[in-house]
């Protein structure tokens, strides 16, 4: 199981000690909200900010677009220093294009599922796709509660990746916590996004192996 804590519940005026005391914590995936204020009512931060973030730290830029028309700025984040670009099945017309774009700008490509947006959106992509992240809250904030259909969700891709190949990951994020993460990876997660309940309780090198732990890993 790869943890990725979600900076969105970090300390904004200083994500530059933040991204080190995660390295410092053994962590190796960062996961980068993006919010638009139009895909959902959030605002977060943009390229420049990840640009700033990438300057001295290694960490795996595990990028959420949560934008509409995300084929807008696949290169934008690509020069920001993202490793990972994942776009919402549900703010794209042509997600296959889409995909694609990503997977030619030499990144890993990602695919999010809101909460009511059926495995099968992805059915077709799943060669292609590096990661498909089921969405267990709706998006746009921190802090809320696991929707518990989304364990069905994932039981259904990991059936779906296995039948064609695939090599895609499945993530999940939103409400994840010391309770119920073994029942998710148990599910069939790979990654799991941890923001609250990561972040809140320092210090990070100790909650990183008490997660890995309750997942049994
Ligand atoms: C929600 C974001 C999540 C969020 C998760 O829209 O995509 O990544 O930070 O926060 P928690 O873990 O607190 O539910
Ligand atoms: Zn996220």
């Amino acid at each position: 199981m790869i943890l990725s804590p979600s900076l969105l519940s970090s300390d904004f005026a200083r994500l530059g000690d933040e991204l080190a005391a995660l390295e410092a914590a053994g962590i190796k995936w960062a996961h980068l909200d993006v919010m638009d204020g139009a895909f959902v009512p959030n605002i977060t931060f943009g390229p420049p900010v990840i640009k700033a973030m990438r300057k001295g730290c290694s960490l795996f830029f595990d990028t959420h677009l949560m934008i509409e028309r995300p084929e807008r700025y696949i290169q934008d984040f690509t020069d920001a220093g993202s490793d990972l670009i994942c776009v919402h099945a549900e703010a794209t017309v042509h997600l296959e294009r889409t995909c694609a774009l990503i997977a030619k700008a030499g990144k890993k490509a990602a695919v999010a599922l809101n909460p009511a947006t059926p495995a099968d959106a992805v059915k077709y992509l799943l060669p292609q796709l590096d990661m498909v992240l089921v969405m267990s809250v709706n998006p746009g904030f921190g802090g809320q509660s696991f929707i518990p259909f989304s364990l069905d969700k994932i039981r259904e891709l990991k059936g779906m990746i296995a039948a064609c190949g695939s090599r895609a990951l499945i993530q999940v994020d939103g409400g994840v916590t010391l309770e119920n993460c073994a029942e998710i990876v148990a599910a069939g997660a790979d990654v799991l996004v941890s923001g609250s309940a990561f972040f809140n309780h320092p210090p990070y090198g100790e909650r990183h192996k008490t997660f890995l732990a309750a997942c049994g890993r």
